[in-house]
């Protein structure tokens, strides 16, 4: 495929958020506009695996930018649903025989979480570029290859945590990043509580399902109708609860407006709010991890509607609130934000006052998939590449760990390890099902 330019609006996308964001900031802070427009026969050749929800959402999205012309699912009514949305698309059931196309130039994979991995890697080995949904990894270890492998192979991978490319939320990493709260001191994410509920009783598998490639690298179980579809992410055989579902989203806004998103915590103390039902969801519904970064900052993220740690909270969400955000904390006040164009401060001057020119500013975006597409004509990188992913979702898998010991992890993110913790070193990595392994690839 030739690199060329792609021509999409921003003006449209800015609509809403215009009506929140200060003007000085829309003025000086729009993405770039991208000029020529692909001729018809350089659109890339899009390929789908994964047809759930968000699979279909983004294949929608992205179809504005190029053609699907290929679909991929384990679950045959899935598969035919999308065959049926995207019409003319060849129809696959191995994602393997995906990548080996030399009709497809881009994978998007929203695939469960613990399928992610296999299938970025199997796919920027084929030469493909990818759309990779978050979180984008289930374990710090496929982290690491997956980095490896997509320098290696020089691909572009955009990482699906989409809030990166909304304004509101640029803006307030802009402000946090330029001293507008002094240093900050702590910073707090509230993620949406998950899913308590079993236990589950087991079923005949639906006759569409391949359970066995759907369950894949984990250890194979009898099907359960609440471990598969959508569900799957309460589950920590399959994901990492909220903690990575939404952390992805809120703990990767922390790290860009602290500018850690090149490195991580150094500990971690969880603990589940509530105990799963045993036979039920295993990843706790309800928990609260507080991070700490080696210059001190403090991060609590917990799930809503749970406020028993950090003390009182001078912002949104209040105890027993449902919203989810994040919450920047210094010594001129906080700066909260969230989707739906929510930027709240203590006093509003922090948002109205224009940032000085020479003020760091970050990366606009301010459409996800447009953005992954011109990366994929310019050969630039996106704005939440392969690192960047890993990094804020290993700040997650470092939480998911403490919660799953119930007590204080060390982290070196340097090494990318736990110092002399061999019980939280296991969780680096998974241990796979021969036939779904590595060697699978
Ligand atoms: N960016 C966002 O805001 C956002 C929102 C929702 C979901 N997501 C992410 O998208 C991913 C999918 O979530 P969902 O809610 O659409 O789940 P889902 O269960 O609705 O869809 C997943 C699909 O993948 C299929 N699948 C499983 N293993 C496969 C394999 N090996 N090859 C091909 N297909 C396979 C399943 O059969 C199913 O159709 C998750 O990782 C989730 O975190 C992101």
């Amino acid at each position: 495929m030739s690199a060329s330019t792609i021509r999409y609006s921003r003006r449209g996308l800015l609509k809403t958020a215009a009506a929140t964001l200060p003007t000085w900031f829309l003025e000086s802070s729009l993405a770039p506009a991208l000029a020529a427009e692909k001729s018809p026969n350089a659109r890339p050749r899009i390929a789908l695996v994964g047809c759930g929800g968000m699979g279909q959402h983004d294949a929608r999205l992205a179809s504005k930018f190029g053609d699907v012309v290929a679909v991929c699912d384990v679950d045959a009514a899935h598969l035919a649903a999308a065959a049926e949305a995207f019409k003319g698309a060849e129809k696959f059931t191995d994602f393997r025989k995906v990548c080996d196309s030399s009709g497809v130039d881009v994978v998007i994979n929203a695939t469960p979480d613990h399928w992610h991995t296999l299938i970025n890697l199997r796919a920027v080995r084929s030469g493909k570029d990818v759309y990779a949904e978050k979180p984008l990894t289930f374990s710090i270890d496929e982290g690491k290859r997956l980095v490896a492998a997509v320098k290696e192979t020089d691909r572009i991978l955009q990482d699906g945590s989409q809030q990166r490319s909304d304004p509101t939320f640029r803006l307030a990493c802009e402000l946090v990043r330029n001293g507008r709260l002094g240093r900050v001191e702590r910073v707090r994410t509230w993620l949406p509580s998950g899913l308590h509920g079993g236990p589950f009783a087991t079923a005949p598998v639906p006759p569409e399902l391949d359970w066995d490639f759907w369950q894949g690298q984990t250890r194979p179980v009898d099907y359960v109708p609440e471990r598969c579809h959508v569900k799957f992410r309460y589950w920590y055989d399959y994901s990492g609860g909220t903690m990575t579902d939404w952390g992805a989203h809120h703990n990767d806004i922390a790290l860009w407006g602290l500018g850690k998103d090149h490195t991580g915590p150094v500990s971690a103390e969880g603990r589940p709010l509530v105990e799963p039902i045993p036979g039920g969801f295993t990843a706790p519904s309800q928990y609260e991890v507080k991070f700490v970064y080696a210059d001190g900052v403090e991060h609590f993220c917990r799930s809503t509607s749970a406020n028993t740690w950090g003390g009182g909270v001078q912002g949104r969400p209040g105890p027993g609130e449902k919203y989810h955000g994040v919450q920047f904390e210094g010594p001129e006040g906080w700066l909260y934000v969230t989707r739906g164009d929510k930027l709240e401060a203590s006093d509003p001057d922090l948002i109205s006052a224009p940032l000085p020119s020479g003020a760091e500013r970050l990366y606009a975006s301010d459409d996800h998939m447009a953005n992954f597409f011109e990366s994929v004509a310019s050969r630039k990188p996106p704005i939440c590449p392969v690192q960047i992913g890993h990094r804020s979702v290993s700040c997650c898998h470092v939480g998911v760990i403490a919660l799953r010991l119930g007590r204080k992890v060390h982290w070196d993110p340097d090494a990318e390890q736990f110092a002399d913790d061999a019980e939280a070193n296991k969780y680096v990595a998974r241990e796979q099902r021969q036939e779904y392994s590595y060697e699978m690839l």
